[in-house]
């Protein structure tokens, strides 16, 4: 079986005392630094651009695992590297031209990682399957943190998972969205193999327990 990662999503995170809270995760075991980012356009909200990215880079050694909920991801691609991502992972519905993207984030020497919506279907992923190291299930309509956790997400990881092994590839299944102890153990069932966690995980008393209730160890 796959060893469970954990990111926490730094949209939940206290703004005001962003390091602080960057470190928080880091010590409490975090595998990945989940960063949203939004555009305004394709979700409807605004997050962060690649300075506070580079500005975070310091603080801590987590990989940065960007998550791109843009229009116009070719256009930042580079500016993420730059600032210190690590996996890039781009919208299926922003991406035409999806296998180019794919190759460019490679080419930066990241991990490249394509995310659908809810209601988008695997097929669109099926011809580019071998060339991305991740694909991200939304479980929850991208935009904000703390909604409710949509249940079909289960039946699609679980069906991506056979895609995958069917192949004989090895590619990481994250899932983002109403991720909380209960509906990890259901995602980490149907395959999926790393999770990102938003309010379960800043929203909890004790950080470290969160995490560690999140993976399933107690
Ligand atoms: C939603 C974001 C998520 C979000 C998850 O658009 O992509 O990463 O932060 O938050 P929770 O875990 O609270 O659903
Ligand atoms: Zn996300």
């Amino acid at each position: 079986m796959n060893t469970i990662k954990i990111a926490p999503s730094i949209l939940s995170a206290d703004f005001s005392h962003l390091a602080d809270e960057i470190i928080k995760i880091d010590e409490a075991g975090a595998d990945l630094v989940h960063i949203d980012v939004m555009d305004g356009h394709f979700v409807p909200n605004l997050t962060f651009g690649p300075p506070v990215v580079a500005a975070i880079r310091k603080i801590t050694n987590l990989p940065f695992d960007v998550h791109l909920m843009v229009t116009n991801p070719q256009d930042l691609i580079v500016p993420f590297v730059k600032a210190g991502a690590d996996i890039i992972t781009i919208h299926a519905e922003t991406a035409p031209h999806m296998h180019r993207l794919i190759q460019n984030i490679k080419e930066c020497g990241k991990r490249a990682g394509i995310s659908l919506n809810p209601s988008t279907p695997l097929a669109v992923i099926e011809e580019v399957l071998s060339d991305v190291d991740m694909i991200l299930i939304m479980s929850v309509n991208p935009g904000f943190g703390g909604q409710k956790f949509i249940p079909n997400a289960i039946n699609k990881i679980a069906r991506l998972k056979t895609m995958i092994d069917e192949r004989k590839l090895t590619v990481d299944i994250e899932v983002d969205g109403g991720i909380n102890a209960a509906t990890a153990q259901q995602v980490i069932a149907a395959g999926a193999n790393i999770l990102v966690a938003g309010s379960a995980v800043y929203g909890a008393p004790d950080i470290k327990q969160a995490i560690k209730s999140i993976r399933g160890i107690d």
